[in-house]
């Protein structure tokens, strides 16, 4: 392992973008990836206790990191994304997977990672936030000793996913995503603005690495299910997969131009719950308390991604 590989946190409520981020990630060698921590969010907290254990034992990684377990989010809204991403959130992968028998919960053991490693931890939040906000109420003293944070959530224009003008993470516990955004904790926001830009269009499948690979096999289970419910629900040739343009953000970060901006988010709004709002006035009275990305390469993106997978590929050895 060398010396110069950032030290991650992949939170993350799988979900087919999810599981693709952590292909990624695993296989990445500027990563070591002390532990995957499951959160509610496109799936129940269970689910993603289960998925988190499916997408690790498919891949198998060579160092397996500690594996953290989601729990019921309070004020969780009625949300069903299966439509999305398939009764258990994989795309119908037919996981018999169980939950671990003596979970460790996720915010504790955030808690403890980043104590163990003082401002060296990078945790990269594809789901809700709740974990993060949990794990800073536990011990407030660990908004200051997290290296950086990476979020995919919000929409800097105001165009939703899941309301009109809501992203689906920060919607789904905007408590949590208020008190992370505004934690001292270094962070980088990846909205919604941006991973739209990265339309993936069919041909995606016919570049991923080949089915004699595990990795392969994996992403031909998925990723199909994906291009089959936008076509039938949305109406869209290509997809989206969100989480895995926010964890190239943290891998490729020259693909992208971020802006320091102030932002909030609406916790109780009748029409806006879980809206982040920025201020964009000049002058602006808000102090801006993150980076945001703006804008990416989306062609360069793409060419990385597909080179990333390949690679990968050969990290999950048969
Ligand atoms: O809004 C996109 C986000 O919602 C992604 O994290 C995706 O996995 C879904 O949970
Ligand atoms: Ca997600």
């Amino acid at each position: 392992m060398s010396s110069m590989q950032r030290k991650v946190i992949l939170d993350c409520d799988p979900g087919i973008d999810d599981a693709v981020a952590l292909c990624l990630g695993l296989a990445a060698e500027e990563f070591d990836v002390l532990a995957v921590t499951g959160v509610e969010g496109c799936v129940s907290a269970d689910q993603a206790n289960r998925n988190v254990q499916y997408l690790l034992s498919q891949l198998d990684p060579a160092k397996w990191p500690r594996i953290g377990s989601a729990s019921h989010a309070d004020d969780a809204p009625a949300v069903d994304t299966r439509y999305l991403h398939g009764d258990d959130g994989l795309g119908n992968v037919g996981s018999t997977t169980a939950a671990p028998h003596h979970p460790h919960p996720s915010e504790k053991l955030i808690g403890d990672l980043v104590r163990a490693y003082p401002n060296q931890v990078t945790i990269i939040a594809l789901g809700p936030t709740t974990n993060i906000a949990r794990a800073f109420r536990r011990d407030p003293g660990l908004e200051g000793l997290v290296d950086r944070l990476i979020v995919m959530g919000g929409a800097v224009d105001g165009v939703g996913n899941i309301t009109a003008n809501a992203e689906f993470n920060v919607h789904f516990d905007p408590g949590s995503a208020r008190h992370v955004l505004a934690s001292r904790t270094t962070k980088t926001l990846i909205p919604l603005d941006v991973t739209r830009q990265v339309q993936w269009t069919l041909d995606l499948l016919e570049q991923l690495p080949d089915v004699g690979s595990r990795l392969g096999r994996l992403l031909r289970r998925m990723l199909p299910f994906a291009y089959r419910s936008y076509r039938q629900r949305l109406g869209q040739e290509c997809i989206l997969l969100n989480d895995a343009v926010a964890l190239m953000a943290a891998l490729e970060p020259d693909l992208f131009s971020t802006e320091g901006m102030a932002g909030d988010v609406e916790v109780s709004g009748e029409l806006a719950r879980g809206m982040v709002l920025f201020d964009r006035r000049h002058p602006q009275e808000w102090r801006a308390n993150m980076e945001v990305a703006r804008e990416v390469d989306v062609e360069r993106l793409r060419e990385r991604f597909v080179t990333r997978l390949r690679r990968a590929a050969v990290f999950f050895r048969d």
